[in-house]
């Protein structure tokens, strides 16, 4: 490999991306896009918007597509699998289609034994931990919930590996709220490391937290930009069936003073701020 490659170049770069299934239904349409680096970026869209086959189609689970795809500057048709996988981490929106092992633990195993990891099981059973699943580790994966079950794609993917690109599709899709508040920090983590994070969410309160926001529908780049230039534009969500994020007026106000918002700290100041300005408590007496 060239010295510079990967050194100044967007984490993934897509020029005229377009992707039909083989039953002939079009996903992606023309999809030219460039996610940086270090940044964390949410892709909203629709259902049906393409969000998913544009993930899948990052890790080349779909070769026959048209256009060009650069991960890290290099053309990802000259990547090899391993290496691939050794670049980004992806966890799919439907959690029970990555398993293959069938016990918790071995899951968690597979990858740093991949990896020539030289104490696989003490890497599975820390990410275990991290995942709040210590108690399962010996289960079957079968016996999991919608929720365990997200987490251990996280524990067998993202909190075993080292990749600089992650791609979550819906990751805070079946986890209890306690349970997002990890992820959430998390997430925050990764992009503080200097991670390349990917979002695929429904969940827009989510994406304020974002460095940029992707707006997709019917397998098109709508908007890029960052999360106050996407929801500030009713006129677009409404065009798109989206709804401004229930938090976006605090989100707002914090963004007058820091454009990313780091920590949720942050957050909580303007959060109080906000309810000690507001002029009653919003009940009829
Ligand atoms: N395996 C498949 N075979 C055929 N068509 C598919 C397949 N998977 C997805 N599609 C179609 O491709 C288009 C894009 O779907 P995709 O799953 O990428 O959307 P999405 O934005 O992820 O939606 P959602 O928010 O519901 O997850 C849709 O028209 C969908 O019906
Ligand atoms: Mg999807």
């Amino acid at each position: 490999m060239p010295r510079s490659l990967g050194a100044d170049e967007p984490a993934v770069q897509y020029s005229d991306v377009s992707y039909s299934y083989p039953d002939g239904t079009s996903a992606l349409d023309g999809i030219t896009l460039t996610l940086p680096k270090h940044a964390l970026i949410g892709v909203i869209g629709p259902n049906g918007a393409g969000k998913s086959s544009l993930a899948k189609l990052t890790i080349n689970l779909f070769d026959k597509y048209r256009g060009s795809i650069k991960l890290l500057g290099r053309e990802l048709r000259q990547y090899t699998t391993q290496q691939i996988a050794d670049t980004v981490s992806f966890i799919t929106q439907n959690p029970k289609e990555m398993f293959i092992t069938g016990i918790v633990r071995e899951e968690a195993e597979l990858l740093p034994k991949t990896r020539g990891s030289s104490n696989p099981r003490k890497k599975a059973l820390e990410a275990l931990h991290k995942a709040g699943l210590d108690d399962l580790a010996n289960s079957s994966v079968d016996t999991l919930s919608g929720g365990q079950s997200r987490m251990l794609t996280l524990a067998s993917t993202v909190f075993v590996s080292d990749s600089k690109i992650i791609i979550l599709d819906e990751p805070e899709y079946g986890i209890d709220l306690g349970i997002q508040e990890t992820l959430l920090n998390y997430i925050s983590q990764l992009r503080a490391e200097g991670k390349t994070v990917i979002i695929l969410t429904h969940n827009l309160d989510m994406t304020l937290l974002c460095d940029y926001i992707v707006l997709m529908a019917e397998g098109k780049i709508i908007k890029m930009g960052h999360p106050s230039e996407i929801y500030e534009d009713q006129a677009m969500l409404q065009r798109y069936s989206l709804d401004q994020p229930q938090l976006y007026s605090i989100f707002r106000e914090a963004w007058k003073h820091h454009s990313y918002i780091k920590n949720i700290d942050v957050l909580l100041h303007y959060l109080l701020a906000a309810l000690q300005s507001s002029p009653d408590d919003g009940y009829e007496s």
